[in-house]
Protein backbone atom coordinates (compact mmCIF):
# COMPACT_ATOMS: atom_id res chain seq x y z
CA UNK A 1 0.00 0.00 0.00
CA UNK A 2 1.61 3.70 -0.73
CA UNK A 3 -0.22 6.31 1.46
CA UNK A 4 0.11 10.20 0.69
CA UNK A 5 0.58 12.66 3.49
CA UNK A 6 0.58 15.85 4.32
CA UNK A 7 -0.49 18.47 7.09
CA UNK A 8 -0.27 22.34 7.92
CA UNK A 9 1.61 23.33 10.79
CA UNK A 10 -1.15 22.37 13.69
CA UNK A 11 -0.68 19.08 12.35
CA UNK A 12 2.95 18.72 11.19
CA UNK A 13 3.62 17.47 14.94
CA UNK A 14 1.62 14.48 14.26
CA UNK A 15 2.70 13.79 10.93
CA UNK A 16 5.96 13.47 12.13
CA UNK A 17 5.08 10.82 14.64
CA UNK A 18 3.01 9.17 11.80
CA UNK A 19 5.81 8.95 9.42
CA UNK A 20 7.52 7.01 11.91
CA UNK A 21 5.18 4.73 12.32
CA UNK A 22 4.65 3.98 8.56
CA UNK A 23 8.42 3.80 8.50
CA UNK A 24 8.18 0.66 11.52
CA UNK A 25 5.48 -0.50 9.72
CA UNK A 26 7.30 -0.45 6.34
CA UNK A 27 5.01 0.93 4.68
CA UNK A 28 5.62 3.15 1.74
CA UNK A 29 4.83 6.63 1.83
CA UNK A 30 5.54 10.45 0.65
CA UNK A 31 5.71 13.64 2.55
CA UNK A 32 3.07 16.25 0.69
CA UNK A 33 4.05 18.68 2.72
CA UNK A 34 4.06 21.12 4.46
CA UNK A 35 7.84 20.54 6.04
CA UNK A 36 7.35 22.88 9.17
CA UNK A 37 5.49 24.61 11.76
CA UNK A 38 5.38 27.63 9.92
CA UNK A 39 1.78 29.05 9.50
CA UNK A 40 1.15 27.34 5.45
CA UNK A 41 -3.18 26.62 4.35
CA UNK A 42 -4.22 23.22 4.81
CA UNK A 43 -6.25 23.57 1.36
CA UNK A 44 -2.92 23.48 -0.54
CA UNK A 45 -1.82 19.84 1.26
CA UNK A 46 -5.54 18.46 1.38
CA UNK A 47 -5.79 18.94 -2.44
CA UNK A 48 -2.55 17.90 -3.25
CA UNK A 49 -2.80 14.59 -1.67
CA UNK A 50 -6.68 14.29 -2.21
CA UNK A 51 -5.56 14.37 -5.69
CA UNK A 52 -2.67 12.10 -5.67
CA UNK A 53 -5.42 9.77 -4.38
CA UNK A 54 -8.06 10.35 -6.44
CA UNK A 55 -5.61 9.56 -9.63
CA UNK A 56 -4.72 6.39 -8.37
CA UNK A 57 -1.24 7.33 -7.74
CA UNK A 58 -1.68 6.32 -3.86
CA UNK A 59 -4.04 3.75 -2.28
CA UNK A 60 -4.54 6.20 0.74
CA UNK A 61 -4.21 9.33 1.76
CA UNK A 62 -3.45 10.54 5.69
CA UNK A 63 -3.88 14.65 6.24
CA UNK A 64 -3.69 16.67 9.09
CA UNK A 65 -4.83 19.91 10.49
CA UNK A 66 -5.33 21.86 13.81
CA UNK A 67 -8.81 19.97 14.04
CA UNK A 68 -8.96 17.88 10.96
CA UNK A 69 -12.30 19.37 10.09
CA UNK A 70 -10.44 22.14 7.26
CA UNK A 71 -8.63 19.58 6.11
CA UNK A 72 -11.87 17.10 5.08
CA UNK A 73 -14.06 19.55 3.80
CA UNK A 74 -11.39 20.57 1.37
CA UNK A 75 -10.14 17.06 0.80
CA UNK A 76 -13.65 16.22 0.30
CA UNK A 77 -14.36 18.37 -2.48
CA UNK A 78 -11.87 16.14 -4.89
CA UNK A 79 -13.92 13.89 -7.39
CA UNK A 80 -13.48 10.21 -5.63
CA UNK A 81 -12.35 11.49 -2.77
CA UNK A 82 -13.99 9.92 0.61
CA UNK A 83 -12.26 11.74 3.92
CA UNK A 84 -13.05 10.73 7.08
CA UNK A 85 -12.02 13.33 10.10
CA UNK A 86 -11.24 10.48 13.10
CA UNK A 87 -11.06 11.00 16.61
CA UNK A 88 -12.08 7.47 17.91
CA UNK A 89 -10.64 3.94 17.44
CA UNK A 90 -14.20 2.65 16.63
CA UNK A 91 -14.82 4.94 13.79
CA UNK A 92 -11.42 4.71 12.81
CA UNK A 93 -12.80 0.92 11.69
CA UNK A 94 -16.15 1.63 10.81
CA UNK A 95 -15.15 4.70 8.45
CA UNK A 96 -13.09 2.22 6.17
CA UNK A 97 -15.85 -0.92 6.74
CA UNK A 98 -18.62 1.30 5.89
CA UNK A 99 -17.92 4.11 3.76
CA UNK A 100 -14.56 3.26 2.17
CA UNK A 101 -12.78 6.29 3.03
CA UNK A 102 -9.67 7.06 1.08
CA UNK A 103 -8.51 9.43 3.75
CA UNK A 104 -7.96 9.86 6.87
CA UNK A 105 -8.08 13.19 8.53
CA UNK A 106 -6.83 14.11 12.09
CA UNK A 107 -6.72 16.93 14.47
CA UNK A 108 -3.22 17.52 15.48
CA UNK A 109 -4.51 19.97 18.25
CA UNK A 110 -7.75 17.24 19.40
CA UNK A 111 -6.46 13.89 19.51
CA UNK A 112 -3.24 13.08 21.13
CA UNK A 113 -0.46 11.05 18.93
CA UNK A 114 -0.86 7.79 20.96
CA UNK A 115 -4.62 7.75 20.48
CA UNK A 116 -3.96 9.30 16.66
CA UNK A 117 -1.62 6.21 16.13
CA UNK A 118 -3.65 3.80 16.88
CA UNK A 119 -6.43 5.35 14.64
CA UNK A 120 -3.54 5.30 11.59
CA UNK A 121 -2.89 1.23 12.20
CA UNK A 122 -6.57 0.42 12.41
CA UNK A 123 -7.76 2.56 9.26
CA UNK A 124 -5.00 0.78 7.49
CA UNK A 125 -5.77 -2.28 8.28
CA UNK A 126 -9.42 -2.48 7.90
CA UNK A 127 -10.93 -3.39 5.21
CA UNK A 128 -14.19 -2.45 3.23
CA UNK A 129 -17.06 -4.86 4.25
CA UNK A 130 -19.11 -4.32 0.69
CA UNK A 131 -22.45 -5.29 0.70
CA UNK A 132 -25.06 -3.11 1.43
CA UNK A 133 -22.33 -0.15 1.86
CA UNK A 134 -21.94 -0.04 -2.28
CA UNK A 135 -25.30 0.86 -3.44
CA UNK A 136 -24.78 3.67 -0.50
CA UNK A 137 -21.67 4.57 -1.96
CA UNK A 138 -22.60 4.42 -5.40
CA UNK A 139 -25.27 6.77 -4.50
CA UNK A 140 -22.56 9.79 -3.70
CA UNK A 141 -20.59 8.83 -6.72
CA UNK A 142 -23.73 9.00 -9.20
CA UNK A 143 -24.56 12.23 -8.17
CA UNK A 144 -20.74 13.51 -8.63
CA UNK A 145 -20.74 12.27 -11.65
CA UNK A 146 -23.82 14.18 -12.77
C1 LIG B 1 -4.83 26.63 11.50
O1 LIG B 1 -4.75 27.60 12.49
C2 LIG B 1 -6.14 25.87 11.63
O2 LIG B 1 -7.20 26.69 11.25
C3 LIG B 1 -6.10 24.62 10.80
O3 LIG B 1 -5.02 23.83 11.19
C4 LIG B 1 -7.30 23.71 10.88
O4 LIG B 1 -7.66 23.45 12.19
C5 LIG B 1 -8.44 24.06 10.02
O5 LIG B 1 -9.48 23.41 9.99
Amino acid sequence: MKVALGSDHGGYDLKENIKKLLVELKIEHTDFGSGSTSSCDYSDYAIKVAEAVAHKEYERGILVCGTGIGMSIAANKVKGIRAALVTDMFTAKATREHNNSNVLCLGGRITGPQIALEIVKIWLGTEFEGGRHIRRLDKITDYENK
